[in-house]
């Protein structure tokens, strides 16, 4: 069993929008949809871009390049033209935001 990390704090998320923490296989971005939160790859499968820019919307994130939409819940992306991105456990305790840095 791995390690969770320390991604930051509700605080810092509500603040700034989002966190994000190195993962196993390259950053992940920590974003609140609701009361929920979700940590899914940083890095667009498509060209790379930085996730956490993008918008939220109906449980999905957007990225901010070329609009491609991923389910914060299972990181499956609705557009062809992206390949799924993986998810990670997030945990709450206190106000830490705990992050398991293995995809699930
Ligand atoms: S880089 Fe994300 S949709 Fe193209």
């Amino acid at each position: 069993m791995t390690a969770q990390v320390r991604a930051g704090t509700l605080t810092e998320l509500s603040a700034m929008g989002h966190l994000l923490v190195d993962g196993d296989r390259g950053e992940i971005c920590i974003v609140s949809d609701g009361e929920q939160l979700f940590a899914i790859d940083n890095n667009c499968s498509h060209m790379g871009s930085q996730i956490h820019r993008g918008n939220i919307s109906e449980g999905n994130i957007i990225c901010p390049w070329h609009r491609a939409r991923f389910e914060l819940a299972t990181g499956k992306s609705l557009d062809l033209y992206a390949k799924d991105v993986a998810t990670y456990e997030v945990t709450v305790e206190g106000d830490i935001v705990l992050v398991n840095p293995t995809p699930r």
